[in-house]
């Protein structure tokens, strides 16, 4: 714990981080006074006389309560960070020396009739200073984010019956992330968000990216379920990236190999365009005037036939003079067969007409029109974990083209699930196409009204750049000491050192910081009925080890749906 300097000289102080509930004091009166102040942080001590016992549990102070203190011009809002007993003297009972650590994060300053908080401090505390529990009233004040649109998301862990509102133009504009162990609930705190937002705001517009199919169980009614069962995402889509990554393999033949797929996509994509020329909708032929086969790239997402990129990989096989390395050919003609034959790649590569739908899946992802149905919950469990990455890159470079070319006039919220499986912090482990599409949203969504809610159990195995770029975190109970230490530095908040208490935190609880929300703040999600609470992850053991199960019959369902993927089906 880093406590400021004790003014003159007091004795070096073992720190005890207190977890649970611990120093107790009267609320209201002031029940300390500021020893020392140092940057924006402040050291104050209990006032012990009188009995520090037979008082209520909201007269506790613990790690998180606020509490005021009084200067002349103001009423400082600080949150407690540590508490602790001075080395030496927590023998003696209740005449010991007990002291509190502050982060200063704010004031309440006006006379009675018109107060008002405000992030910052302009003048500190001086010694001496009077420290009191924050008053309801003062709660209040702080908490209502009266000024901007707010949603509740729960309550106040210090007063159960002050909301925990989030501003949500700052906490969806400029990202956020939700990180905290397996189990301290996570995907819950995110459903209670997602049930807030769209309770008040029936026309958002938020796609899920649901890598363990969890959150279909949350918003029955309420959501587009998509999954590989009902969309097709035809390759076509991709950017050549996505493509070279999912045609290609890492190995010293790659350079090779993509320089084929390019000259072999971007012949099938002008014989489509060859071919189809007067067959266009209106609308596109209109937008497409003036375009020669001559200007299409590889990269726009624009159809072509899969047939014609063997087609062209045939002829140069055929060829007796080739430039073309044999193996790159090879490699690439059974990787085409692959994909196109196996029901698990179906989705994205088994349609065998093509037809440019673009406009169709776009309006069906991202709810154009909403029609009821605010929430698209993409069921990834069933795509195979080396197109996965693929499926979401598209998802996220759609999503963020679809803002750019809309001029943001349609903000969409994208949900990433255990962010860094696919995001990680090893630049070899990653996928870089699904990086470079996540990175582009942090950095530049905001301007086109993309955002991103990144979720992950383990932070410090997310890209540093995307923890950094989320302006509001909802801490859950972390055990981990790495994990801990990211997100206090990625976090830009004053009040980090209540991240400190990170792993105390009991379930649905969390700490949350940022420009989200009025001020840090330790809250307590919105309990969730069943019916709107994510699927729970754990297998139940103790309620299928007591019956007899399974027979041979149900083992070949489940060997059938195994090997034709299909997952839904019972
Ligand atoms: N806000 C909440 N409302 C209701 N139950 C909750 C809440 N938060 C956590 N829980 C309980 O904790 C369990 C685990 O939460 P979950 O959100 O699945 O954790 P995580 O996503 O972090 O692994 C849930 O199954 C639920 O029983
Ligand atoms: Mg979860």
């Amino acid at each position: 714990m880093s406590g400021p300097v004790t003014a003159g000289g007091a004795p070096d102080h073992a720190s005890l981080p207190v977890t649970g509930p611990t120093l107790v004091t009267s609320r209201h009166r002031p029940f300390a006074h500021i020893v020392s102040v140092e940057g924006g942080q402040a050291l104050a001590a209990f006032d012990t006389r009188g009995s520090l016992s037979g008082l209520s549990d909201d007269e506790r102070i613990e790690i998180g309560s606020i509490v005021t203190i009084t200067t002349p011009s103001s009423h400082i809002i600080g949150v407690v960070t540590g508490l602790s007993v001075p080395m030496g003297s927590y023998e003696v009972g209740e005449d010991a020396t007990r002291l509190m650590e502050l982060d200063l994060v704010g004031e309440i300053v006006g006379n009675i009739a018109d107060r008002s908080f405000k992030r910052g401090v302009s003048l500190l505390p001086a010694l001496g200073d009077a420290v009191a529990r924050a008053s309801h009233q003062d709660l209040e004040l702080i908490y209502s984010a009266r000024r901007k649109p707010a949603v509740t998301i729960g309550s106040l862990y210090q007063d159960a019956d002050i909301p925990a509102a989030v501003m949500i133009d700052d906490l969806l504009g400029k990202h956020f992330a939700v990180v905290g162990s397996t189990g301290a609930g996570k995907s819950c705190g995110v459903a209670a968000i997602l049930h807030a937002i769209i309770g008040q705001y029936p026309e958002s517009r938020i796609v899920v990216l649901d890598v363990h199919n969890e959150y279909s169980a949350a918003f029955r009614g309420q959501a587009e379920m998509i999954s590989p069962a009902n969309l097709q995402l035809p390759f076509w889509l991709l950017s050549f990236d996505e493509l070279a990554s999912v045609f290609t393999t890492f190995d010293e033949h790659q350079a090779e190999d993509i320089e084929i797929l390019h000259d072999a996509v971007l012949y099938a994509k002008k014989r489509y365009v060859d071919a189809t020329t007067g067959r266009q909708s209106q609308i596109l032929k209109r937008s497409t005037e003036g375009t020669s086969t001559s200007t299409i790239s590889v990269d726009a997402p624009s159809p072509f036939r899969l047939q014609d990129v063997a087609g062209y990989i045939d002829e140069q096989l055929g060829q007796l003079e080739r430039t073309q390395s044999l193996v790159s050919l090879r490699r690439m003609k059974i990787r085409i067969d692959t994909l196109t034959t196996d029901v698990r790649y179906a989705f994205m590569f088994g349609s065998i007409t093509i037809q440019d739908k673009m406009a169709e899946i776009l309006s069906r992802i991202f709810r154009i029109p909403s029609a009821g149905k605010p929430v698209t919950i993409i069921d990834l469990s069933a795509v195979p974990s080396e197109i996965l990455n693929v499926v979401i890159s598209v998802i996220c470079r759609m999503a963020f083209d679809l803002g750019v070319w809309s001029k943001g006039q349609l903000p969409i919220t994208l949900i990433c699930e255990e962010a860094h499986r696919y995001a990680p912090t090893d630049q070899a482990a990653g996928f870089e196409p699904t990086r470079r599409s996540l990175a582009r949203i942090a950095k530049e969504g905001r301007k086109y009204g993309i955002s991103l809610g990144v979720i992950t159990q383990r932070p410090a195995e997310l890209d540093a750049t995307l923890l950094s770029q989320c302006s509001t975190i909802f801490a859950h109970r972390l055990s981990n000491e790495s994990d801990q230490r990211v997100v206090r530095s990625r976090s830009a908040d004053c009040a980090v050192s209540l991240l400190d208490f990170l792993s105390s935190l009991g379930d649905g609880e969390a700490i949350a910081v940022g420009q989200g929300v009025a001020m840090p703040m330790r809250i307590r999600f919105t309990r969730l009925p069943l019916d709107k609470q994510p699927a729970s992850q754990s297998a139940q053991f103790s309620k299928f080890w007591v019956s007899q199960g399974m027979g041979l019959d149900d083992v070949e369902k489940v060997v059938a749906r195994w090997r034709y993927n299909r997952r839904d089906e019972d």
